[in-house]
Formats: C-alpha cells, sequence, structure tokens
C-alpha cells in the first residue's frame, strides 16, 4: 500500500489488511520516539485533539493523550461529569461546540455502538473510536495484534484464544477482525452464555472448555467480565466462572511454554486470571499498554495527514 487515505479510524472491520499493516508499520517507527531522551516529533504541531470520554478510562484516554503530546499537538480533555452534558446537552451541540473552537481530531468513548460513526456527520474533524459500547475499541485491538507479531513474528497460522465475556466485548471485535484478516486463527472460549453463536459466523471457532483449546495456541487474550454492560444472570457466581475460566498457574501450564498472555485492561485479579500469572514471565499485558502509545501516535499522525490531503508515506 502506497499511502493512507482515511480522516477517520471508527472499526477495524472495514479496513483491509493491507491498511492494518500500514498502521502497524507507522506505529514500528513511531516506537523508537519512546526511547529517545526528548520523547517528542513536531508531526501535529499546530494541531488540536480533544479526548471526548463519555464513559471511564485509565488506559486509552493517557495513552491517547501523551500520543498527541508527543506528536507536539495541543491536547483538551473533556469527560461527561463535570461537563454540561448533565443540563441535557446532546453529544452533537457538545462536539460542534467543541469543534468551534479550531479542534482538528476528536477522540471518542463512548457507552452506545455506533456513536463514533454518528459524529462524523456531525462534524468536520477527524474521529477516532476510542471504544463505542460493545460494537468496536479499534486501537486496543491494534496495540493486541502490534504485540502479537512483535512476539510471534508472523500472525499467520497462529491460534489465538479469546476467553471470557465476548458477548459484551468491543475489544474481542476489534481483535476477531484484524486477526483474521491477517490470516489468525480465533477461538472464542467461554460459557455459552457469554459466546454468542453468531461469532461462527464472523469466521471464529467457539468452545466452551478452557482446558480444552489451552494446550494448542499460542495467545490466550484474557477479557474482563464487563459487569457494567451484563444485564442478566450469565452465571452462576464469579467463583463458578472462575473455577472454570480462570488462568491459573496450573491451567497455563498445559499450554505451550511460550504461549503469550494477554489481557486488554482493567484486570479483575483472581477473577479472569491469577496475579501469579498476570504478572508472570508469559504475560505481555504491560506491553500491550506500551504498545498502545505508538499505535495511537500512528493513528492520530495518518488520520490527521489523511484529513490535510497529504500523502502519507509510509515512515519504515
Ligand atoms: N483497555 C482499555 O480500554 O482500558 P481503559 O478502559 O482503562 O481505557
Amino acid at each position: 500500500m502506497a499511502t493512507w487515505t482515511r480522516k477517520h479510524l471508527l472499526d477495524l472491520e472495514s479496513l483491509s489488511a493491507e491498511e492494518i499493516c500500514y498502521i502497524l508499520d507507522t506505529a514500528q517507527s513511531f516506537k523508537e520516539v519512546s526511547t529517545r531522551s526528548v520523547k517528542k516529533v513536531p508531526a501535529l504541531r499546530g494541531r488540536v485533539v480533544v479526548n471526548l470520554f463519555m464513559e471511564d478510562s485509565t488506559r486509552t484516554r493517557t495513552s491517547f493523550t501523551l500520543a498527541a503530546q508527543r506528536l507536539s499537538a495541543d491536547v483538551l480533555e473533556f469527560t461527561a461529569s463535570g461537563s454540561s452534558v448533565s443540563k441535557g446537552e446532546t453529544l452533537r451541540d457538545t462536539a460542534r461546540n467543541i469543534e468551534a473552537m479550531g479542534v482538528d481530531i476528536v477522540i471518542i468513548r463512548h457507552g452506545a455502538a455506533g456513536t463514533p460513526l454518528y459524529l462524523t456527520r456531525c462534524i468536520n474533524s477527524c474521529v477516532v473510536n476510542a471504544g463505542d459500547g460493545s460494537h468496536e475499541h479499534p486501537t486496543q485491538g491494534l496495540s493486541d495484534i502490534f504485540t502479537i507479531r512483535e512476539t510471534k513474528k508472523n500472525l499467520k497460522g497462529l491460534k489465538v484464544a479469546i476467553v471470557g465475556d465476548i458477548a459484551h466485548s468491543r475489544v474481542a471485535r476489534s481483535n476477531l477482525w484484524g486477526l483474521k484478516k491477517l490470516g489468525a486463527e480465533v477461538i472464542m472460549v467461554g460459557p455459552t452464555t457469554l459466546v454468542p453463536k453468531a461469532f461462527a459466523q464472523l469466521g471464529a471457532r467457539i468452545c466452551h472448555n478452557l482446558d480444552e483449546v489451552l494446550p494448542e495456541v499460542d495467545v490466550i487474550n484474557m477479557l474482563r467480565i464487563q459487569k457494567e454492560r451484563i444485564t442478566s444472570n450469565v452465571f452462576p457466581s464469579v467463583q463458578e466462572y472462575t473455577r472454570l475460566f480462570g488462568l491459573t498457574s496450573q491451567r497455563l501450564a498445559k499450554a505451550k511454554p511460550d504461549v503469550l498472555v494477554m489481557h486488554p485492561g482493567p484486570i479483575n485479579r483472581g477473577v479472569e486470571l491469577t496475579s501469579e500469572v498476570a504478572d508472570g514471565l508469559n504475560s505481555a499485558i504491560l506491553r500491550q499498554v506500551s504498545n498502545g502509545l505508538a499505535i495511537r501516535m500512528a493513528v492520530l499522525y495518518l488520520c490527521s495527514q489523511a484529513a490535510a490531503g497529504a500523502t502519507v508515506p509510509a515512515l519504515v
């Protein structure tokens, strides 16, 4: 692929394998910036980026803030609490008012699926999806895929188990689209109530027994139980869930010695996985966070250049 042409990043479903690799390769170049004594480049000097977060976040928001700062952009932070959203202002009006201050890129996190796409119809700025309901979380998916590629070198033929609350997970959907496009096999693992059969039609293998798949997989991505999105009793108790699907050292011993253990965070320690596993030698959890910064620098840079009509040659 010669150039990047999209001014928005809404999902991984609509990206081609070439576009995904283009972002990963650009992120690889930006990763080097974080090793310098002066961790800053002028790529977005004079541009304004707003973090419009209508749902809580630790990793994604701080990572986008730091990414924008490392590219020399000015950054505005917006959270629903303490804003005029509480007085009834609509999202459209909020976004249009912020844009009127001269914003170039809007990074949006929202509890409703489709909000980033809706925003592209309300404002002219670039829109980057930082997680929309249970739909997608493209920069988390890219961070995960980058981390797998960095460790395993080639995605083609790899077996990746995504374990847990698949039904409510935007991370699972972004991982599935991206990993499938790059040639990996994706196995969705969890109780029947949390792994919809529809995922088989999207190209995933479905399994309800973690112990059965552990010996064959190269990567295990453990997902958080999303209590805030679960509306009915999907398993008898947390203890029961952990007994069947929690990753413990005993379970990990059944996997390949070099299996990569991942989790997008935030972790419920002792539920999805034990502290011993989360902090153990196979864990790439903090590396996912470090790589997320390079991915977000790449996404902000590429979208902003595309919006300016500039040809964006690969940095590599
Ligand atoms: N992985 C992730 O989206 O974490 P935050 O909710 O803390 O941003």
